[in-house]
């Protein structure tokens, strides 16, 4: 495999454009990150790192002189490979808004060169944009050709919070398009799919980790794996919360179910946590996605549209679960524990926490929330949500009539919970992330299962 350097332009600084800038650069290419954000782009320039995610900064730091930031698209010339990684976010029908990715692309048009370059969507699209994307640089790039210019679907499969070890280990490489160009993408790849790389300290290499597969396929299959993927987790989260709202009513645990269930190499463990259900960015977004593709054909995907019904009814069941304890919510003081999506990251994007406080004000409750990374962020993206930031975990207690455990984040886990519910007006904790693993002197209502030992074990 050809091992020389790349130069790489990535259209987007993001949480997955940052994660690819980190992984191209660190793979020994030149990368240029590009974004119409002016603020980001200057806090890049200053070497600070917008997001939260974990070893990224130490990452991005250790690859500077492979690493150039800009707002100037004509960057582009330069590159071999250019990557978009703007943002899909939903539509309010829920086909996903391509407003981004066709500006991205208008801006990139005019600094196509006459030599070969290769356009990675590593957006999540619809199916068919691949082909859209080909037919927007005919319009509008003066140099299109046909037999130079390539467009490659390489949909992005990491998750917050884990970005580096899913980008430097993935399971497998996903690249759609014609042959030409998946062979240009394989010699950028090359380090990673023989993991020739030295491994970053702050993301060594799995023990019994080798490397990534590599799929070949068209456009069409490439942009449908990304979807498929995520629909297929999404499922399976919204089984285990189903299953989970059983045993509540027939007495089984449903730890010990899913324990059991995921033995079953078919099966597996993960993405079979009972609980709050998803957030975030992607799952919401991507399963609505198929569904408006298959509306598009007429086509009803009832599977997915229960995996979406079933995930809001666990944010509503939390609020039930407290309407049982506490009859009214007017003038009660809630603790709400996390508020970023999951632990790990700070992006908020349809976070659970969001529709609790939200709801939670709407009934007359009085909010405190607290997380250990988003609560800055929070307070510039829900600015009209009705709550107090906490200046640490241990004021969402205070006086509280109950506390949610709404993210599970590791450093909840440390808390001395008997101590704090002693500071609680009314000693009731949900625990919709299963976090609590001993029964505390307070009433604990987790998802599917009841926690039974000795009051106030360690955790
Ligand atoms: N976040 C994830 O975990 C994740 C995982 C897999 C796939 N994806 C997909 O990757 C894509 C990007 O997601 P994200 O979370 O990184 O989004 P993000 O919102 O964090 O980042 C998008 C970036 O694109 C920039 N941008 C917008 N318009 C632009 C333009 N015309 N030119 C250049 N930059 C522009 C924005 O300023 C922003 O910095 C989405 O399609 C998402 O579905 C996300």
């Amino acid at each position: 495999m050809s091992r020389r350097p790349h130069q790489i332009a990535i259209l987007g600084t993001g949480y997955v454009g940052l994660g690819t800038a980190a992984l191209l650069a660190h793979l020994g290419h030149h990368v240029t990150g590009i974004d119409v954000d002016v603020c980001k782009i200057e806090q890049l320039q200053r070497a600070e790192i917008p997001i939260y995610e974990p070893g990224l900064e130490k990452l991005l730091l250790s690859n500077t002189s492979q690493l150039t930031w800009t707002t100037d698209f004509s960057a582009v010339q330069q590159a071999d490979t250019i990557f978009i990684c703007v943002g899909t976010p939903p539509s309010a029908d829920g086909t996903p808004d391509l407003q981004f990715l066709q500006t991205a692309v208008a801006s990139l048009a005019p600094y196509l060169g006459r030599k070969q370059q290769i356009i990675v969507n590593k957006s999540t699209v619809p199916i068919g944009t691949g082909d859209l994307v080909v037919r927007l640089l005919e319009d509008l790039a003066p140099e299109f050709d046909a037999s130079v210019h390539y467009v490659v679907s390489n949909p992005e499969f990491l998750r917050e919070g884990s970005a580096l070890e899913d980008s430097l280990y993935p399971d497998r490489i996903v690249l759609g398009g014609l042959d030409t160009a998946l062979d240009h993408m394989i010699s950028v790849y090359a380090p990673l799919i023989e993991q020739s790389f030295t491994p970053p300290a702050s993301a060594p290499r799995p023990e019994r980790y080798t490397r990534p597969a590599v799929v070949r396929t068209t456009l069409q299959s490439a942009e449908m794996i990304k979807y498929a993927a995520n629909a297929f987790l999404a499922l399976k989260v919204s089984f285990a919360n189903e299953i989970a709202g059983l045993c509540e009513h027939v007495g089984a645990d449903i730890e010990e179910v899913t324990t059991g269930i995921g033995l079953d190499s078919r099966i597996g463990h993960r993405f079979l946590q009972a609980g709050l259900g998803w957030g975030g960015s992607c799952f919401g977004k991507d399963t609505q996605g198929l569904i408006s593709a298959g509306r598009e054909h007429a086509y009803a995907m009832p599977i997915l549209q229960a995996a979406i019904d079933v995930n809001a009814r666990q944010r509503q069941m939390v609020i039930n679960k407290l309407l049982r304890h506490l009859r009214t919510m007017k003038g009660k003081r809630i603790g709400v524990l996390g508020m970023a999506f999951k632990p790990n990251t700070d992006d908020l994007r349809d976070a659970p926490a969001y529709t609790l406080i939200q709801r939670l004000a709407e009934l007359g409750a009085v909010v405190t929330a607290h997380d250990p990374v988003a609560m800055a962020r929070a307070e510039r993206e829900w600015s009209h949500l009705k709550y107090s930031s906490a200046v640490n975990a241990a004021q969402v207690f205070q006086r509280a009539d109950a506390v949610i455990i709404a993210t599970e984040w590791d450093e909840y886990r440390q808390l001395d919970w008997e101590a704090l519910v002693a500071t609680m007006r009314r000693p009731l904790i949900i625990d919709s992330r299963n976090l609590l693993r001993h029964p505390l002197t307070a009433q604990v209502e987790q998802v599917g299962r009841e926690l039974k030992g000795t009051i106030g074990a360690a955790l």
